[in-house]
């Protein structure tokens, strides 16, 4: 998808996985492309519909969530596009975590017993659950990794302030609570995830994607406790079968090394895998779109000729 140019616009940003639009400094339209990211790194080749599939099930959630706290999202004009407001973003990835998974357990693998400031109790098993979602917050880099941080650092080095910082705790263990609510009634294990925030005024606004397969990971629940006893993998629906598919072709995203091949068969793999989770997330069946650049061109002018107002600025904390 080439950098498209719309009216008001006064910004471009080309994210890892997304295209950022900023209009009249005050809204966003998001394309989300079909590239692919993982160890921070986008992938040579994309992934037909991915750009689709996430477009939908964050604006999904966001709808489902928006009695817990506002949200960004103003209008889905397009399959793969969202509008919304720009909201002054907080500097961090608020990271949860309901089961010892993914980085949580390689670093316990390791022999620590703390994750991001968060102690962890002895005897845990890969998966595991934890007896309350941990927070293991990190910080959002401009280039390059994100890096572990603590509550602690973030308000000692004013990174959030405290009050502030409080309150994006508390509205991630909603949120997070509400997605695994909802994950189970479909059947599956909302995992981890990560939530960005933003403000309006003074209010704190809900931004970005949530619970999609990149932001998340998601396990079946049908057999998880059979497979926990007899100490098997758990079924992912998510991102983390690319990651392994890297690691174990010599790819961890460290300096120096090399992303191998990616065949037609990964590709399509990849692509059908994150389809299936859609499905599944959602209950929905998916139905291929294939937009072309001149209908996102016309539905987005059309779309930025009426945007709402902007929320009143006088906060509600
Ligand atoms: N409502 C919003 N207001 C301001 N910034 C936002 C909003 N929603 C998302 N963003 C930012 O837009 C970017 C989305 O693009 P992404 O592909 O995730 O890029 P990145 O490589 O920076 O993670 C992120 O940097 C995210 O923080
Ligand atoms: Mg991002």
């Amino acid at each position: 998808m080439q950098q498209l140019q719309l009216p008001h616009q006064t910004n471009f940003y080309k994210g890892k996985v997304r295209d950022v639009y900023t209009i009249a400094d005050k809204y966003m339209v998001m394309v989300v492309s079909d590239r692919i990211s993982a160890f921070d790194v986008v992938l040579p080749r994309p992934i037909p519909y991915k750009g689709q599939v996430l477009n939908q099930i964050a604006a999904q959630f966001l709808e489902a969530t928006k009695d817990i706290v506002p949200n960004w999202l103003i209008k889905v004009p397009l399959p793969n596009a969202a509008i919304g407001y720009k909201c002054e973003t907080y500097p961090v990835e608020m990271v949860v975590r309901g089961n010892l998974t993914g980085h949580a357990w390689r670093t316990y693998k390791s022999g620590k017993r703390e994750l991001c400031g968060v102690a962890l109790p002895e005897g845990m098993r890969e998966n595991d659950p934890f007896e309350q979602p941990i927070i293991t917050p990190t910080t959002k880099a401009h280039e390059g990794h994100d890096e572990d941080i603590s509550r602690e650092e973030i308000i000692k080095k004013g990174i959030v302030p405290e009050k502030e910082y409080e309150q994006l705790e508390q509205l991630t263990l909603a949120v997070f609570e509400r997605g695994r609510k909802m994950a189970n009634e479909r059947g599956l294990i909302l995992v981890d995830t990560k939530y960005e925030f933003g403000k309006i005024g003074d209010t704190i606004y809900l931004i970005d994607e949530i619970h999609t397969p990149d932001s998340s990971r998601y396990f079946y629940l049908d057999g998880f406790e059979e497979r926990q006893k007899a100490g098997e993998p758990q079924k992912q629906l998510s991102k983390e079968f690319v990651r392994e598919w890297l690691m174990e072709n010599g790819f961890q995203g460290k300096d120096g090394q090399q992303v191998p091949e990616m065949t037609d068969e990964v590709v399509s793999r990849i692509s059908e895998r994150y389809i299936e989770l859609y499905e599944h997330v959602t209950g929905k069946k998916f139905v291929k779109e294939d937009v072309s650049e001149a209908e996102m061109i016309a539905k987005l002018n059309a779309e930025l000729d009426h945007l709402p107002p902007i929320p009143d600025q006088i906060g509600t904390l």
